[in-house]
């Protein structure tokens, strides 16, 4: 696959490949060993037209650690701010050998439009998706099925594992890239189920239209106590103030009251649940400061560890690597 634009058209066993690939550099990484010499001569540039803090740096972490040459792009500093446009912007970095493109832009649709017109200029370049608006952040959902499957077994995580597991999703999914891509890997997980809640307002209008119900693997609920009952894994997502219009907005207060992550809701779950958050977290909003901060359920830090073996998997899967 040249492009990763977009994880709803990925078929089992490129999950398990990534899944497999993430497995082996997380495994190198823990014998701290620093480096390995896969990418040595590619450059890599992050184009990141959106700020970041987790997904910017950890594709640089992960690019050095394959030795791959890297590019940072900050927009604020570039000639962005004279007029150039974004597809210029990249054909400046193609002009100077770039390899490998990893996009985030707070429209949707930026990375696709890159990748086009890379490929109509005959170039051989890979375009990554590290986040487009509202549509996806492929990246993101790649770790948490990482995340989630490293814990169920270390050595062999794969999709299988998740037969039988029950996950709910919660918050803005109305904003939320990051659910769209977990939407797209968990259901490709045979036997897994997926319960999504948040309030009506922050809900796809498609979801809102259709009320409460199922379709396949996929259950919509109003109330968090009904998404939670017998949860295996939590997601929870950041409330998205800066893409929400005024009306949209609910009082954080009351957010937390209705569809925060307690102790109290998490009895509702397994006993050996864990929750998972993308970050950055509006601390005490989405979750309870004290639950963020418990090893024994929280998978924040884990996720963001998770992230740079994800990222080098892909990095090293698109710049022509082998499966292993
Ligand atoms: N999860 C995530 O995309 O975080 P950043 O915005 O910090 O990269």
């Amino acid at each position: 696959r040249r492009h990763i634009i977009s994880l709803a058209d990925f078929v089992s066993s490129e999950y398990d490949t990534v899944l497999q690939t993430a497995a082996s550099f997380g495994e190198v990484l823990s014998r701290r060993m620093k480096k390995v010499p896969t990418l040595q001569g590619q450059v890599v540039a992050n184009l990141f037209f959106e700020p970041s803090t987790r997904t910017r740096s950890s594709f640089e972490l992960a690019a050095k650690r394959l030795s791959a040459d890297t590019l940072n792009f900050a927009p604020g500093s570039s000639s962005l701010t004279k007029g150039e446009t974004i597809l210029d912007t990249a054909k400046t970095y193609l002009a100077m050998g770039t390899d490998l493109m990893v996009i985030r832009h707070r429209e949707a649709g930026v990375p696709q439009a890159i990748a086009t017109e890379m490929d109509r200029l005959g170039s051989r370049v890979g375009v990554l998706n590290a986040g487009d608006g509202q549509h996806e952040h492929p990246s993101q959902g790649l770790l948490d099925l990482f995340t989630i499957c490293s814990l169920l077994d270390r050595d062999r995580p794969r999709l299988e594992l998740l037969q039988g597991k029950k996950i709910a999703i919660v918050g803005d999914i109305l904003h939320s890239r990051v659910a769209r891509s977990n939407i797209w890997s968990l259901t490709a997980a045979t036997g897994a189920e997926l319960h999504l809640a948040g309030p009506p307002t922050l809900l796809p209008q498609l979801f809102a239209d259709m009320g409460v119900g199922r379709i396949g693997q996929l259950s919509l609920h109003w109330t968090v106590e009904e998404a939670l009952e017998n949860a295996d894994f939590v997601m929870t997502l950041r409330l998205q103030k800066e893409r929400m219009s005024q009306h949209l907005l609910p009082s954080l207060r009351e957010y937390h009251q209705h569809y925060g992550i307690t102790r109290d809701r998490l009895k509702l779950c397994n006993p050996n649940v864990k929750i998972l958050h993308p970050g950055p977290v509006n601390r005490g909003v989405e979750i309870s400061s004290d639950l963020m901060d418990d090893p024994q359920f929280s998978l924040i830090s884990q996720q963001v560890t998770s992230g740079v073996a994800v990222r080098m998997a892909l990095l090293y899967l698109m710049g022509g690597g082998k499966v292993q």
